[in-house]
């Protein structure tokens, strides 16, 4: 039988978990910033697996560091030493300022380890504390953890009772911020620009009270860094540019190109609180992981960091200009590097279903908002296309 997109769609819609509102697309092939669909039809990709393929589909350098690696050792386990991990962990410091990772495989399990890890520097000083004060309008994950901190209330009603002790802000409001945050606060939550709640940076009255409210009270700071780390804005991490530092940082996504990894880097008082059997998981930081993420960090060292600082000035350029001539369907651009959010006037979805049909891949978040997370290796050329097509898309409604 040959394959084609009903068969594909027929198949999982008959056996595959009905979790995901799939667009009516099935890709089979990739090629720098590029998709091919099961009928050869060609895509420009500015969503990039949600922010994943940070070096574009099938990059040459990669996937020959993933042969390599797949043909001499894949995984052990924690149980072993291997010399990938000490070496990812030492590029991470450096990056980050802070003193030690903690390795994982995904968003989710990093934010999570990042809830254990707060809550266990203050069980181990004997003065327990169990709250966390997360922010109006993050997104953190889906685990049990990851799903107390996160802001829309979908997610997490039909999984109540969530972890005790959880406070999701409902604006961006520094005064309940301060009253929020209090002596049994373990940590405060960031997420610097929140990406799924609709490329939202932090306000710098909200920054200035998360920090204040972390000196008076010794509340740590956890930095989801999940999305806008790993060079996505330019820098490694977007906490500096919103005035915080933290005492934990969760990465993953760009981090590992597409072979999942997720990180947690801490500060060194920290770290110093988890003792071995604390925390764990049996596929962290195997080589195959620590190999692909040390590649992405080098690839971007290399010339793809500056080229990407470049094309991303060019493409806020141009996507201000297209709101400038939008007639008030965009009403705001929002976002660095290579992540934006065009907030329009109304439901964003028929726009990027309108980009689909002319072959651009963007999605729709919180509504109104139009994402785009391009690879770090799209061109000038490539951000000319996409919003030549976001253009013709926003037309196509009125
Ligand atoms: C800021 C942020 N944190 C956490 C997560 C969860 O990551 P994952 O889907 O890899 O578990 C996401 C995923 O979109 C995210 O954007």
């Amino acid at each position: 039988m040959t394959t084609t997109f009903d068969s594909i769609q027929t198949r999982e819609s008959q056996y595959v978990l009905h979790t995901y509102r799939r667009q009516p697309v099935a890709f089979v092939k990739g090629k720098g910033p590029r998709l091919y669909d099961v009928d050869g039809r060609e895509y420009l990709d500015f969503v990039s697996g949600i922010g994943v393929a940070s070096l574009g589909h099938a990059h040459p350098g990669l996937a020959a560091v993933i042969a390599d690696q797949a043909s001499t050792l894949l995984h052990t386990s924690n149980l072993y030493y291997h010399p990938l991990q000490g070496e990812l962990a030492a590029r991470l410091t450096a990056l980050t300022g802070l003193e030690r990772a903690f390795f994982c495989n995904s968003g989710t399990e990093a934010m999570e380890a990042c809830l254990k890890f707060a809550r266990r520097f203050w069980f181990t000083q004997g003065k327990p504390r169990t709250k966390f004060v997360a922010l109006a309008h993050g997104f953190h994950g889906r685990s049990m953890g990851a799903l107390s901190i996160t802001w829309a209330d979908h997610y997490r009603a039909p999984f109540a009772p969530l972890v005790p002790g959880a406070v999701v802000l409902d604006a961006d409001d520094p005064e309940a911020l301060r009253t929020a945050v209090d002596e049994d606060t373990a940590a405060i939550v960031v997420e610097p620009i929140r990406g799924a709640g609709g490329v939202r940076p932090i306000p710098p009255a909200l920054s200035a009270a998360i920090v204040e409210a972390s000196r008076r009270t010794g509340a740590l700071i956890i930095a989801d860094e999940v999305q806008s780390g790993s060079w996505r804005t330019g820098t490694f991490l977007r906490s500096g540019a919103v005035g915080i530092t933290p005492d934990l940082v969760a990465l993953a996504k760009a981090l590992g190109a597409g072979v999942p990894v997720g990180a947690v880097v801490m500060a060194d008082r920290v770290a110093a609180t988890i003792a071995p059997g604390d925390h764990g998981t049996t596929y962290g930081g195997n080589l195959l992981a620590c190999r692909a993420a040390l590649t992405f960090l080098e690839v971007v060292d290399a010339g793809v960091g500056d080229s990407m600082r470049r094309v991303s000035a060019y493409m806020f350029d141009r996507l201000r200009a297209l709101a400038a001539a939008s007639g008030g369907a965009v009403v705001d651009v929002r976002g660095a590097g290579m992540i934006a959010g065009l907030e329009l006037a109304a439901d964003a979805l028929p726009v990027t279903n309108a980009a689909l049909e002319r072959g651009l891949i963007v999605n729709r978040t919180s509504g109104n908002v139009v994402r785009l997370l391009p690879p770090y290796i799209a061109t000038q050329g490539d951000v000319d296309e996409a919003v030549d097509i976001l253009t013709e898309a926003l037309g196509a409604l009125r």
